[in-house]
């Protein structure tokens, strides 16, 4: 059995520090509203949700990783306008052979929003 890659978004961000805590914090909008936005395609990768990928001052954050894929870390993510743009990422980092995706090939949104990324495990 092979699993999806995961798009992995953390349920604790909020876009600012001068946004402070309140709830639902936006990390967990952008969670819910990309769940609403997945429940009735046939994605190829599963999302889940995380607590903190250690990126608290880039706004929203998501992770890509799968087996034999570059793991991605991206940053100011937007639930409001950039729910599309995460989906087409991430269906074409799963549908990538290695997890690159080029630049020209991303959503203009998240072109410049790359943290960090981490090379596979084999
Ligand atoms: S709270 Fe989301 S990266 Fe730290």
């Amino acid at each position: 059995m092979t699993t999806k890659p995961r798009l992995n978004i953390c349920v604790t961000c909020t876009y600012s520090a001068a946004d402070g805590k309140s709830e639902p914090r936006d990390g967990k909008v952008l969670f819910d509203q990309m769940k609403s936005a997945c429940e009735n395609r046939d994605v190829p990768f599963d999302l889940h949700p995380a607590e903190c990928l250690t990126n608290c001052k880039s706004g929203c954050s998501v992770a890509l990783n799968g087996a034999g894929k570059w793991g991605y870390v991206y940053g100011n993510v937007d639930a409001q306008t950039m729910i599309d743009d995460l989906c087409e990422l991430a269906t074409k980092y799963a549908e990538s052979e290695n997890g690159i995706v080029a630049w020209r090939e991303r959503p203009d949104s998240l072109r410049r929003n790359v943290i960090a990324r981490i090379p596979p495990l084999d």
